[in-house]
């Protein structure tokens, strides 16, 4: 197949994540006989400097090209909240500009990784959690302002707002064990008394085989910790769902491993892992490529429909991982990465800690042996 791919690169480590998606994107093509046209384009930070603005107008109408768009992640100290332009208003402008208001972050556990975790083995057992956390809406797009000393932050959510998004969900659920958590503050404030009202009358009008529950924000933060398994769809408010889930990637080891796909009403879709921009070790080359693998992987399955390919690439990852391949970020709690020491020598001649390009290439090894 034919497919229009824009590349953003980003900030910090997302250049360096992205390079390791490009060399898979260009091995699925290969593999396959498909025809990826891959622009790349400036956004964030890089865009501010270079532009004077994060999301400049040929970013964004490539993107709006493009079949699907890769990011890897952006923000830094460079750009921090006394900056007069930040680059995270640009992210939020690309989503709302996509129209790509569900964003779908699953939460998987290798059983290879359940050392990486901080939490006890037996808890992770059996975790197949998926976040459908709403993206274009709430508090992240409200107004904005000062008034004197105080500050303000609107938020706001229309009936049409939280029924696509709970749709989604309800589809998605209905592939999976059919079960929702729907998450919220209802008990303080009154977007999240319409959001129940209306995540109600959706699954029970149109998913009557979809089991939904409610539940109060703070109380699933400390469920998600206690009895993980018990969840399926999570559904949720665009800053509920930002913070929940960097709480949940600890569930599978590292924010380093978990993809992203943030969908809207057609077929095309941003994917991005869920970590950020890392400026802590962006240019050492060791961040964990396995997010963006993954957000491959999803582009893949929802914007060009290339569901085998898309297994392939998970499997390549899995593999990889399960033969002992490690970056610094899951290599267990010795080496965290902050350390400037050099890597020990592990087993069957494997450094220990891989590179981000070691581990694109043990992951790409992985995809070749799986054809
Ligand atoms: C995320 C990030 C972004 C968000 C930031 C960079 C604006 O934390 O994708 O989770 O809050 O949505
Ligand atoms: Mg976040």
């Amino acid at each position: 197949m034919k497919a229009l791919i824009a590349v953003l690169g980003g900030d910090g480590i997302g250049p360096e994540v992205v390079a390791e998606g490009l060399r898979m994107l260009h091995a699925v093509a290969a593999a396959g006989g498909h025809d990826f046209t891959l622009h790349e384009f400036p956004f964030g930070g890089a865009a501010i400097d270079a532009h004077g603005d994060g999301l400049p107008p040929h970013t964004l109408a490539g993107c709006l090209a493009a079949d699907a768009v890769l990011l890897g992640a952006i923000g830094g100290p460079k750009w921090g909240p006394a900056a007069p332009v930040r680059p995270e208003p640009a992210l939020l402008r690309l989503r709302s500009e996509l129209g790509v208001y569900a964003n779908l972050r699953p939460i998987t556990v290798l059983p290879a990784l359940r050392e990486a975790s901080p939490l006890k083995a037996e808890l992770l057992e059996g975790i197949d959690l998926l976040f459908v956390r709403e993206l274009t809406g709430g508090i992240y797009f409200g107004r904005k302002w000062r008034e004197g000393t105080t500050a303000f932050d609107e938020c706001a959510y229309s009936v049409a707002e939280v029924e696509r998004v709970t749709r989604v969900a309800g589809r998605l659920a209905e592939g999976r064990r059919g079960k929702i958590t729907q998450v919220d503050k209802s008990n303080v404030l009154e977007t999240s008394r319409l959001w129940r009202e209306v995540s109600t009358r959706v699954i029970r009008d149109e998913f009557p085989g979809v089991a939904l529950e409610h539940m109060l924000v703070d109380s699933a933060a400390m469920h998600l910790l206690r009895r993980p398994r018990d969840f399926d769809v999570v559904l949720t408010e665009n800053l509920f769902g930002d913070i929940l889930t960097d709480e949940a990637s600890m569930l599978a080891g590292s924010l380093g491993v978990l993809p992203s796909a943030a969908l809207g009403d057609g077929r095309r879709g941003l994917y991005e892992p869920i970590h950020g921009s890392a400026p802590d070790i962006a240019g050492r080359g060791i961040a964990n490529p396995c997010g963006t693998l993954l957000s491959v992987a999803l582009l893949l399955r929802h914007s060009l429909g290339l569901e085998a390919e898309a297994l392939r690439v998970e499997s390549a990852v899995r593999a990889a991982i399960t033969d002992g391949a490690r970056t610094a970020d899951i290599a267990g709690s010795a080496d965290n990465g902050a350390s400037d020491a050099p890597p020990a020598p592990g087993v069957a001649g494997r450094p220990a800690v891989l590179s981000t390009r070691q581990m694109g290439d043990a992951v790409l090894q992985a995809f070749a042996a799986l054809s």
